[in-house]
């Protein structure tokens, strides 16, 4: 019998591993380990192939992507993360996943066949206009490997009215040659301006030079 419990709303530890439970059962998205118990199955959340479960592992404290939460999902590419997102705001929630590579988009249409709270919208992240019927979410979630990622943000938190937000920062996007951490440091004062950062995590050494920085809108 495995050790589970659930450390977030939707999101459990099963015998030191995270993992969401499967709104899918039987089917896996990208070869995680699926585990049953008590007649649930759950996902096994990969920190290697997901920034969202290696900032998990690298000790997040709380988590704004909650059960019936509605969230904009800015570089969903196949849906790897999306998928958890998916299994953690359930039935109730919403996810816009936003993704401008059109082969990325074939594979993520697969997801939304069997996921019904996955929205696929095939646009730029860097111009909110093209998907405004998205109207409202309470949470932005973003990991696009682009120079201005974190304007994009404070773009979309802007036009979507979102009270929290996740990010993913690839320092060497922004900057190839300073030390990541003072490219997270600046990053995160830049966000600082226009919302409250709550954390800022180094995902190395699951994702080298990256950080997530979460936080809420005034
Ligand atoms: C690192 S991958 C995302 C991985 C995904 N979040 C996951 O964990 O499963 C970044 C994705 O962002 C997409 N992307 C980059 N710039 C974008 C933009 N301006 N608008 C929409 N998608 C963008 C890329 O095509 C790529 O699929």
């Amino acid at each position: 019998m495995a050790n589970i419990r659930e450390v977030f709303p939707g999101v459990f530890k099963i015998d030191g591993k995270y993992a969401t439970l499967n709104a899918v059962p039987g089917v896996k998205v990208y070869k995680e380990n699926l585990v049953k118990n008590g007649g649930k199955e759950y996902r096994i959340w990969d920190p290697k192939r997901s920034k969202l479960g290696a900032a998990l592992v690298k000790g997040l404290k709380s988590l704004a992507i909650k059960p019936g939460s509605s969230v904009l999902y800015l570089g969903s590419a196949n849906g790897t993360t999306a998928s958890h997102v998916s299994d953690i705001v359930g039935e109730s929630g919403k996810v816009y996943c936003v993704e401008f590579s059109a082969q990325s988009m074939r594979d993520l249409l697969m997801l939304c066949e069997q996921r019904k709270n996955l929205y696929p919208i095939l646009a730029d992240a860097r111009l909110p206009d093209q998907y405004s019927e998205v109207k409202k979410v309470d949470v932005i979630f973003e990991d696009v490997a682009d120079r201005e990622q974190t304007n994009i943000l404070l773009r979309n938190l802007l036009a979507f009215k979102a009270k929290s937000f996740l990010i993913a920062i690839k320092s060497r996007c922004i900057d190839s040659t300073a030390n990541p951490r003072i490219v997270y440091n600046q990053e995160k004062a830049k966000i600082s301006k226009a919302a409250n950062v709550k954390e800022l995590i180094i995902l190395d050494p699951f994702e080298i030079d990256h950080c997530m920085i979460t936080g809420e809108t005034r």
